[in-house]
């Protein structure tokens, strides 16, 4: 093996990439810092939130950055820890779902699923859960809260395998909870990690106590010690082993129990991303698969997030990477565009700055400035035509036309809703009927922000008005001939999204069944890929 490929697969052997999945106030941003903490990427967590104020307008991400003079820029963020460089993704973390997320957790290697003790399993995580099950995405389970009276710790692993139908193998188990949190017992090595709370910097002198028949743990604990026992030898012949191929296969979960805010209980959760959590593996894409030990650079983009930088109307496309070496200045072909691009100011996110990128494996996620030239899905390689699958858009549910109050602003409004539907903040589809444009969603949020930042950043008044619209799907159809007849034919039900594919939008149910039922060639897709 040549000496640059050996060193691509060592890199790509220290590498891990994955995003935390929760639903609101689990304790995601917490554990964020929490995590960085640990990895040494910052000294001091402090509070992040000392706030009564509600929740983030922006990204929980950013508000870390205010509080903490550090620059997270964005949802993306690499840190050092034991050798290994982890990347770390952010999911939006309002109670809107939006379509970023599944793209994000198309990026992702292996899922932190965080949940509050105190609440079980919430609606956000069964759909996060759901999106991770599509990919067999392995799972390591946080239950967060335990220095507060919480849930009974086997009823919750009972809700997770019932609810999100993963098996769980708990790895430590909770002694106590609330005022008498005592700290967690290691079933692996047979040791107990005493509690202690601390929420600002490391502490790195935990007590632990080996075995959990040590009479040291009568000494302290002398009234809840045999309960204990009892509890921990039922958790024992009632649970599930971990096993390293299960939890690969994202039908088990290791599951972990702490206090975020109390530094309890990450570096177990870290030892675990590192231990157990895959290395990038191979990506699909449409002539085959690709390794990410190869040595040919390529990657695909899975997020587009638009004025980070209000002064500069940039936006930077994510991308991650998906094999070989990408080197500063290298030439990367953007294969949708047939074009060379020059990568001389992409941009990586490390906790304490936006960095430019010197190099980058498989799995790290690069940010490449841009003009609106890159879009969500976008494949770039040394040259091979490789288009990378998997990364997709959904039909949306929600809908509204949109009309401006000014009428001069037609064109700034067109431009914006293009970019803005490029990026994937929303979907535009214009009607063949040259009705009003109209905009299609996953989640409700989605149209303020559209709304917001179509008169920040576009000066446009829009008004968003309900429509009748039930819902959207791609069409398709291997005989040119038809598709063109089923076009003309129900021309008011048809438009063009931002991505320039032929979409179908259903009146009702009924509706949509009609078409069809008379249509039997035509593919109606729910999903859709980059083209
Ligand atoms: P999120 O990003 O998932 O939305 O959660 P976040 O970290 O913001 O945490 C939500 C709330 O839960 C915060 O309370 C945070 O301090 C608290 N929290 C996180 N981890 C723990 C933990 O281990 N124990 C306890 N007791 N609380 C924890 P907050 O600042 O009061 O915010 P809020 O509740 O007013 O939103």
């Amino acid at each position: 093996m040549s000496a640059e490929l050996s060193r691509i697969a060592d890199e790509v052997a220290h590498r891990r990439t994955f995003a935390i999945i929760s639903h609101p106030d689990a304790g995601k941003t917490t554990l964020t810092e929490k995590l960085l903490l640990f990895s040494g990427a910052i000294q001091n967590a402090g509070t992040v939130k000392g706030k009564k104020t509600g929740k983030f307008a922006t990204s929980d991400w950013m508000e870390i950055e205010k509080q903490r003079g550090i620059s997270v820029a964005s949802s993306v963020m690499q840190f050092e820890y034991r050798d290994h460089t982890v990347n770390l993704l952010d999911t939006p973390g309002h109670q809107d779902f939006s379509e970023d997320t599944y793209r994000v957790l198309t990026a992702v290697d292996s899922a932190l699923m965080v949940i509050d003790a105190a609440k079980g399993v919430e609606a956000q995580t069964i759909k996060l859960l759901n999106v991770c099950r599509l990919r067999n995405t392995p799972i390591v389970t946080f239950m967060n809260k335990y220095d507060r009276e919480v849930r009974d710790s086997l009823e919750l692993l009972d809700e997770v395998e019932n609810v999100l139908n993963i098996r769980c193998a708990p790895v430590t188990w909770p002694i106590g909870m609330g005022k008498v949190f005592r700290g967690v017992y290691s079933l692996l090595d047979d040791k107990v990690i005493l509690f202690e709370a601390g929420s600002d910097k490391l502490i790195t002198d935990v007590e632990v106590v080996n075995g959990i028949d040590n009479p040291r743990l009568d000494e302290l604990f002398p009234l809840e010690m045999e309960q204990l026992r009892m509890e921990i030898e039922l958790v024992k012949g009632a649970s599930n082993e971990f096993n390293l191929d299960e939890f690969l296969a994202g039908e088990l979960t290791p599951v972990f129990f702490g206090s975020a805010i109390n530094n309890f209980g990450i570096r177990e959760i870290l030892d675990a991303l590192i231990n157990w959590a895959p290395a990038p593996s191979a990506r699909h894409a449409t002539l085959r698969d690709v390794e990410p030990t190869e040595a040919a650079f390529s990657g695909f983009v899975f997020k587009i997030q638009a004025n980070m930088d209000p002064k500069h109307r940039d936006r930077i496309a994510f991308l991650r990477v998906c094999s070989g070496r990408f080197e500063r200045g290298m030439k990367m072909k953007h294969l949708r565009l047939n074009r060379d691009i020059a990568a001389s100011s992409v941009v990586t996110f490390m906790a304490h700055e936006r960095e430019t990128v010197e190099e980058a494996f498989a799995g790290d996620i690069i940010g490449i400035p841009n003009h609106g030239n890159i879009q969500i899905g976008d494949s770039f390689s040394d040259g091979e035509l490789l288009q990378f699958t998997g990364i997709p858009f959904f039909a949306p549910e929600l809908f509204r036309t949109v009309r401006i109050r000014n009428p001069l602003k037609l064109k700034q409004l067109q431009k914006g809703l293009q970019q803005l539907g490029e990026e994937g903040a929303v979907q535009v589809f214009k009607p063949h009927n040259g009705g009003d444009l109209i905009l299609g969603a996953v989640g409700v949020l989605q149209f303020d922000v559209v709304a917001a930042r179509l008169a920040a950043e576009y000066g446009v008044d829009a008004v968003f008005e309900s429509t009748s619209i039930w819902s959207a799907r791609w069409v398709s159809c291997e005989d040119r001939k038809k598709l063109e007849e089923f076009e003309n034919n129900l021309v008011n039900n048809m438009a063009i999204d931002a991505g320039g594919n032929l979409a179908y939008l259903a009146t009702s149910r009924v509706n949509l069944q009609l078409a069809q039922e008379r249509w039997p060639q035509i593919v109606f897709h729910e999903t859709r890929e980059h083209a």
